[in-house]
């Protein structure tokens, strides 16, 4: 019999928000990494878009899955567990439209809502999303999204709780839309709105992250025909219905790397079940020349230290770059290496802020609000980088810290386990947006810590 996710969702999560994390003990063992956090909820969204139910395997147990979930059954579509432990079925017969204060209730602190906006207007001709949480790392507007979706045809109008969008009775039509910046909500956002419209949309400097090559996998599994060209062109020629799907995430490339860099900073050894090198290149070449060793296998890849840490220079990008989400737990290990490291952070404006405890715990780190360099800016828009420059070998020491945010509080949590003496760490709960069983983890590797809140 498979365990109901809610339920296995109770179970694994932290009784309390606060940690003692007694440090300076290697982790060694095992994790198994399941489906993508920024897979699984999109392709959860894209049930909507069918007009037969779908499966989605390997569907991780995360708080924004739950939110997601709940927000597909305010909107009429029916969730019941797979024929295997992680399978959740999703059948769309009766989306209906849901009140108001009922989808404000439900969308909670995640960005996710936002990508409903193309498949209800699909469905029901209207939709409302309400204000968008999500992870506090800069402003994170919405107006690539919102530009989008006017060009297939929709009006939005902004109310103080959020927005109201509506076809005004017409079928969403193709269009060219040329994004500011690859961003990687605007790109699913363009891809679930037209799947379904009347011709063919041509998006133009798209996101091209694995998790956005599922998600157009996971499309044409529906009948969507999405083809893409050199130079981040994607092209969709709208269809008038799409059916259920079957589909097995891609794996969390984002806690795989997560597992690598606490491996590094803690001088242990680390097996990531489910991790896969291709994804991960970019990762593996800097977590190498930071001094890591790395055995790619059949079934995951195992993580240690190859000697001595050395100091490299990064800088966070979209796809093919090193993405911004391994940056913080990166930087733990690079107060451990030997010299002067620099992470220049260019993807957001406000993800360097987890450094202060840092600090705190004795890491010499001076971080550069406008970044290091000169000259024009990659994202004019908006003066977006900073840089963290990180001198060590610093040992660390514990110290009372808070967690910022998802990125932010793993590296935390691993700067604790690397420091001598006890710490105390609050707001880990924020954790389960994006590792699962975080605490079993934890345990299973050897960490020596108690929830003391
Ligand atoms: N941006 C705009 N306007 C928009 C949309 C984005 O200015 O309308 C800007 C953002 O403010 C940011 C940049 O463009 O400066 C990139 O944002 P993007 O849209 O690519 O990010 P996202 O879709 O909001 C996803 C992940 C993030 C991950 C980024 C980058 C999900 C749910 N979230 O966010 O993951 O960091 O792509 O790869 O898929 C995390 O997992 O901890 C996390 C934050």
């Amino acid at each position: 019999m498979t365990t109901p996710l809610h339920e296995t969702t109770l179970a694994s999560k932290p009784s309390g928000d606060v940690l003692a994390i007694r440090g300076g003990r290697p982790l060694h063992g095992r994790v198994d990494v399941k489906g993508a956090k920024n897979l699984a909820t999109k392709a959860m969204v894209a049930t909507l878009l069918g007009e037969t139910a779908s499966t989605l395997r390997d569907v991780p147990d995360l708080s924004d899955v739950a939110v997601v979930r709940s927000l597909l059954e305010v909107h009429g579509v029916r969730v019941t567990e797979g024929d295997e432990p992680g399978a959740l079925i999703f059948d769309p017969s009766d989306v209906e439209s849901a009140h108001f204060e009922e989808i404000d209730a439900h969308a909670g602190a995640s960005r996710i809502p936002i990508l409903f906006c193309g498949p209800l207007l699909h469905r029901l001709g209207q939709a409302f999303i309400p204000d968008l949480g999500g992870c506090r790392i800069g402003d994170r507007p919405i107006d690539f999204h919102l530009d989008a979706l006017r060009k297939f045809g929709a009006t939005v109008e902004k109310l103080p709780s959020g927005i109201r969008l509506s076809t005004g009775g017409n079928r969403l039509h193709g269009a060219k839309i040329h994004l500011p910046y690859p961003s990687v909500g605007a790109t699913e956002q363009v891809l679930l709105t037209a799947v379904r419209a009347e011709g063919t949309t041509e998006l133009r400097n798209a996101a091209i992250e694995p998790e956005i090559m599922d998600l157009i996998a996971v499309l044409q599994k529906m009948g969507a025909i999405i083809s893409y060209e050199p130079n981040r062109v994607i092209l969709i020629e709208g269809v008038e219905k799409l059916r259920g799907y079957d589909h097995r995430s891609i794996f969390d490339r984002n806690e795989a790397a997560s597992w690598a860099s606490a491996a590094l900073a803690t001088d242990g050894e680390i097996f990531v079940g489910g991790a896969k090198q291709q994804e991960m290149l970019t990762f593996l070449n800097v977590f190498r020349k930071a001094g890591g060793w790395f055995d790619v296998r059949e079934d995951g890849i195992l993580f240690r230290r190859d000697g001595e840490l050395t100091p490299v220079i990064v800088e966070t990008d979209v796809h093919p770059g090193f993405m911004t989400d391994w940056q913080q737990p990166l930087v733990v290990a690079l107060t451990q290496a030997h010299g002067r490291s620099v992470v220049h952070e260019t993807v957001y404006e406000n993800r360097m802020g987890f450094t202060g405890a840092l600090i705190k715990m004795g890491a010499d780190i001076v971080v550069h609000p406008h970044g290091l360099q000169d000259g024009p800016r990659r994202v004019p828009r908006r003066d977006l980088e900073q840089a963290a420059v990180i001198t060590g070998p610093t040992p660390l020491h514990g110290a009372d810290i808070v967690v910022p945010d998802l990125r932010g509080g793993y590296s935390h949590v691993i700067a604790a386990l690397t420091a001598t003496g006890e710490s105390k760490v609050s707001g880990v709960d924020i954790l389960s947006r994006g590792y699962e069983k975080f605490l079993d983890k934890l345990t299973a590797l050897g960490a020596d810590f108690d929830v003391i809140g």
